[in-house]
């Protein structure tokens, strides 16, 4: 049977870095609250002129994974696109970054599973590869937070979490008797908990989506989060999705060489650590730099860790995690060819 192998990965983040002190210039907060309650210092946002949407961070994080891959974008016969933050309502960035890349019959799909959507994409890219489907396949996730966040101190809890950026994977099906490429993933949800984490306006169950003289400081347009409760939540299913993925691929965690947790929190993945009694070097970090970029942040993480050679050889094996807006969570493991 053919297994899902990631062939590279690429990523991207746009050029203004917004510290924790420039976040103090526009909102009650403090560099060391942040730090203490987060462990981010900083994220990159986008320009405040002209337009950049998901699919121009995701263009150029598939455009380095693509060269990486050796391939072209013709090569490509199925792009699967994660965000929470699509260019526009509709049509799905999927659609739009598959024109940026030249293409016009590629089929493209978008994912909506916020932070959870490389893993939900991981699952489906798997699904089409082993399915036969598809064969080579690019999975995208980026998101450009800063254009919606509530900026005033009535935000503050949810704007100092996110940045903007892009992470994107080639994968390709490849037939080999090795135990490797995605050996197991579980996917869960939970819509009951939708509120803990959403945008609600603008909406399309209303009829009028966009009332006239749309009022700015209506909260309504900003997203909202019940972080204790997803942070408890988070401390509690991680752990649980992991045991699942191990007993599904038939491992033990000590047979886990690197774990790449979805970027929310410092404190989450350190939890995670002390309850898993895991070394902190086997828990990757980077949200220092970035910030939480959603569905990008597993991606993004993966390619750092692969970049600093803490991932990556034959024989390597990885685990994500990761759980956020749906709520969603859910873990996959992943061998290197
Ligand atoms: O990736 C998507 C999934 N989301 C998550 O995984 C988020 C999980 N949750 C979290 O990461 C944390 O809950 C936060 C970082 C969002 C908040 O940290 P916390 O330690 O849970 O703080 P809190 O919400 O309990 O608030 C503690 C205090 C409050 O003040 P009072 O009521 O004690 O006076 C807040 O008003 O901190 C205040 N606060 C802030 N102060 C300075 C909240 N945000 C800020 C801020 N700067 N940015």
């Amino acid at each position: 049977m053919k297994k899902s192998i990631i062939r590279s990965t690429g990523m991207f983040v746009p050029p203004n870095v917004i510290t924790n002190h420039d976040l103090e210039d526009m909102m009650e907060t403090s560099d060391e609250w942040i730090k203490q309650r987060t462990g981010i210092e900083q994220r990159y946002w986008i320009d405040r002129e002209g337009e950049t949407g998901a699919s121009d961070l995701g263009l150029k994080a598939s455009e380095m994974a693509l060269e990486k891959a050796g391939w072209g974008s013709r090569d490509l016969d199925f792009i699967i696109f994660a965000t929470l933050s699509p260019d526009i309502m509709f049509p799905g960035s999927g659609c739009l970054l598959q024109a940026k890349l030249g293409l016009d019959s590629t089929p493209a799909l978008d994912i909506r599973q916020q932070c959870t959507g490389f893993l939900y994409g991981l699952a489906t890219a798997d699904a089409y590869i082993k399915s036969g489907l598809a064969n080579k396949i690019l999975l995208v996730g980026a998101e450009v937070h800063s254009s919606g966040l509530d900026k005033t101190t009535r935000g503050r809890d949810v704007t100092v979490i996110f940045g903007d950026g892009a992470a994107a994977v080639c994968i390709e099906g490849v037939k080999t008797d090795e135990k490797a490429g995605l050996l197991a993933s579980s996917l869960h949800a939970d819509g009951n908990l939708a509120q803990a984490l959403m945008t609600e306006l603008p909406a399309s169950k209303l009829p009028l989506r966009l009332p006239e003289g749309v009022p700015t400081n209506d909260v309504r347009y900003y997203p909202v989060m019940d972080g204790p409760a997803i942070f408890k939540k988070a401390i509690r299913m991680l752990p649980k999705v992991i045991n699942e993925s191990l007993k599904k691929a038939k491992m033990e965690l000590g047979e886990i060489d690197l774990i790449v947790p979805h970027q929310a929190n410092m404190r989450i993945n350190q939890a995670l650590g002390q309850f898993l009694k895991l070394d902190d070097n086997k828990i990757f970090h980077n949200i220092q730099k970035y910030g939480n970029t959603t569905a990008a942040s597993i991606p993004l993480a993966l390619h750092e860790a692969i970049d600093q050679e803490r991932i990556g050889k034959p024989g390597d094996v990885v685990l994500f995690a990761g759980l956020g807006a749906g709520l969603t969570w859910g873990s996959a493991i992943y061998k290197f060819l």
